[in-house]
């Protein structure tokens, strides 16, 4: 762990102003739930254009839920890490203002974090195309799966984002704000290279912001978005910086 970085990181971030984290599956395999694109990633064992596309939802829904189910069994039994850990202190010390996330596993908020913006929904929600019913994820049987809408027997979907649907616009609009005001940002955990989403490092750095990635390996925004990577794994380098962040706190007042 290169130790200077760790302290440029804490020095940068007591200097912003409005400071904001953008993470991906990588800050959550330290939970246990592996990310999509690593070696043994979920891509690497369902097709993304078979099993994450609305299309394919809509064509096959329970041949969808076959991975589906195993998402929602790593996600439901997960627990946040100090990664995610690490980022709520940063907002409860106020030097961060929202975690933009790509993750859909709430392990942001279970962590403590407060403004968090779910880019790519939630799998805490299921939801019927149909007629738009919604029921929580949590206390789903394995008998259930695939749960149905009791008002029109539809299969449900998770309230996640599949390929081929639109951002909630809420989301967007949030991390839009966000990307294109804050002084610094912090990408955690994330090869940035599903879009929209991968436009928020690119436009925080168009606008200004000192951008600096966490991540176990070099990205697309390495070397030319971000500012400097400190690689490692997120578990370990986030808690870091943020005791860096409380010793030069403590040692100038
Ligand atoms: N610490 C830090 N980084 C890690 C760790 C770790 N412990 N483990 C993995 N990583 C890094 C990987 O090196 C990779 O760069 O996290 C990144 C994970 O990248 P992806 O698997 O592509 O996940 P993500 O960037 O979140 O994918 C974006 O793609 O499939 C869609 O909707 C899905 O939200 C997802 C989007």
């Amino acid at each position: 762990m290169d130790r200077g970085l760790i302290r440029r990181a804490a020095e940068d971030i007591l200097k912003a102003r409005r400071a904001v984290a953008f993470t991906g599956a990588g800050i959550s395999v330290e939970s246990g739930i592996p990310d999509f694109r690593s070696p043994g990633g979920l891509w690497s064992r369902f097709d993304p254009d078979e099993y994450a596309h609305i299309e394919a939802f809509r064509r096959d829904p329970e041949k969808v839920w076959r991975m589906l189910r195993e998402m929602l069994e790593l996600t439901l039994g997960a627990k946040p890490n100090p990664a995610h850990r690490a980022l709520a202190e940063l907002e409860e010390l106020g030097l961060l203002r929202a975690v933009i996330t790509q993750n859909v596993d709430g392990l942001h908020q279970r962590a403590g974090s407060r403004e968090v913006i779910e880019f790519h929904g939630t799998q805490d929600w299921l939801v019927c195309l149909g007629c738009g019913w919604r029921r929580p994820s949590e206390g789903i049987t394995p008998e259930e799966i695939p749960p149905r809408c009791p008002h029109c027997d539809l299969i449900l979907k998770p309230d996640v984002v599949f390929f081929g649907e639109p951002i909630p616009w809420q989301a967007q609009r949030r991390a839009l704000e966000e990307a294109r005001s804050c002084d610094l940002m912090l990408v955690v955990g994330t090869s940035a290279v599903v879009f929209p989403a991968g436009e928020l490092p690119i436009l925080a750095k168009r606008q200004g912001a000192i951008v600096i990635e966490i991540n176990k390996e070099p990205t697309v925004l390495t070397g030319s978005i971000s500012d400097y990577l400190i690689q490692g794994e997120a578990g370990k380098t986030l808690p870091l910086i943020v005791q860096e962040v409380k010793r030069l706190r403590h040692e100038t007042p």
